[in-house]
């Protein structure tokens, strides 16, 4: 029995101790959002945060995680609604970013953790520090967008409201239309 925080819950797992995070993640716990991609942390899709840094959780002993603040794509916002999100979700969401997907949750979860240290990150920061997440499908030039993006939302407290018209895209946090 590990015992750890995913997404702000206490939770008990019943799986050996060496068993991947990854695994307990996704068949312990049911949250499909983190992908099993190469399973030697070489692609980036399994992505969580222990204690806010990004990991690969293939590679990640359940017992390493254990009393530590792990962070899945579930947990990075809340609620459903787009502007609940956080803001590298709402980017991606406002920048269709996504093709096949199946890359994105690792994508996102890099970007959150990087707007986390770094504010105003510049394409090399960006490309440096999403550089170990790997998308086949291409999108790299979409998401270094919605990565510049997310830090200019981060920044001035705004938030995605609209995606179909980019006139009307933001409003000031607490300020939004009824
Ligand atoms: S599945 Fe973990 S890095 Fe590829
Ligand atoms: S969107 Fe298909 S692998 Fe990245």
């Amino acid at each position: 029995m590990v015992e750890l925080e995913i997404n702000g819950v206490e939770r008990r797992i019943d799986m050996p101790p060496d068993t991947p995070l990854l695994w307990a993640i996704r068949d312990g716990l049911h949250l499909a959002g983190t992908k099993f991609g190469c399973g030697m942390g070489l692609c980036g899709a399994c992505t969580v945060h222990l204690d806010g840094q990004p990991i690969r959780s293939c590679i990640t002993p359940l017992s390493t995680a254990a009393g530590h603040r792990i962070t899945t794509i579930e947990g990075l916002g809340h609620g459903s609604d787009i502007a609940t999100l956080h803001p590298a979700q709402q980017a991606w969401i406002e920048g269709s970013v996504a093709q096949c997907g199946y890359c994105q949750s690792g994508q996102i979860m890099s970007a959150a953790a990087l707007l986390d240290s770094n504010p105003d990150p510049s394409d090399d920061d960006i490309d440096r520090a999403l550089s170990g997440n790997l998308c086949r499908c291409g999108t790299y030039p979409r998401i270094r967008a919605a990565v510049r993006r997310a830090a200019e939302l981060k920044r001035r407290g705004e938030r995605v409201v609209q995606t179909w018209d980019p006139n009307v895209a933001v409003a000031p946090l607490g300020g939004l239309p009824a």
